[in-house]
């Protein structure tokens, strides 16, 4: 049985996608903790009733981020992860961190990468007009929103979108691509060479 870490910051519900997947299937892996960067990440509370074990590392405690992520890590490895996924993990991860969990540690970002790196993406794809807009699942990298790309999804942009319209249609999708992910990472079914990723 693998190991999964998910870390979120806020609402989870990729966390819970993922966590509804592997109790519905047969899952050769079980998500070993829920760990929180904020004591009031709504999410806590659906992994704490679906008997996952949560912890909280606070970042705002910490004087500097070295000193967090040294932490952070610290409470991951205490479940011996074979994969971290990050789900809404609002941090700019540190490099030696990064280089810790390195090609076993997966990020969903709401844009079709490399297009809409960091913040505000949905506004970010209104302003540029285009008319495909997604989410993308990746390898994390030291650079931000960066990394192989393992699975994209991609939902048309519509006259009258607003930000919320739009979220609301790329999470849906982002429901269904982060899951399916994990599961190929925890089947073994993913190479990485060259900075690409293919899928056996
Ligand atoms: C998602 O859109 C994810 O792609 C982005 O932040 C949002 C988190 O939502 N990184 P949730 O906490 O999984 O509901």
């Amino acid at each position: 049985m693998k190991n999964i870490v998910i870390l979120i910051s806020g609402r989870g519900s990729n966390m819970e996608a993922i966590v509804r997947a592997s109790q519905a299937g047969n899952w050769p892996a079980r998500i070993a903790a829920v760990i929180a960067n904020r004591a009031d990440a709504a999410g806590l509370a659906f992994a704490a009733a679906n008997g996952i074990q949560t912890a909280v590392v606070p970042s705002r405690e910490f004087p500097s981020r070295e000193a967090f992520d040294a932490a952070l890590q610290a409470e991951i490895d205490r479940y011996a992860p074979d994969l971290v996924v990050l789900a809404g993990f609002m941090r700019i991860l540190t490099e030696s961190f990064v280089r810790h969990y390195e090609g076993r540690m997966l990020n969903i970002h709401p844009s079709l990468l490399p297009s809409f790196k960091g913040l505000h993406t949905h506004q970010q794809a209104l302003d540029a007009g285009v008319k495909l807009h997604g989410a993308t699942v990746h390898f994390v990298t030291a650079e931000l929103d960066h990394g192989p790309i393992v699975a994209q999804a991609a939902v048309s942009v519509n006259d009258g979108d607003t930000e919320d319209t739009l979220a609301a249609r790329v999470l849906a999708q982002e429901h269904l691509i982060y899951p399916q992910a994990v599961l190929d990472f925890v089947e073994g079914r993913l190479t990485v060479s060259q900075g690409r990723v293919s899928r056996a």
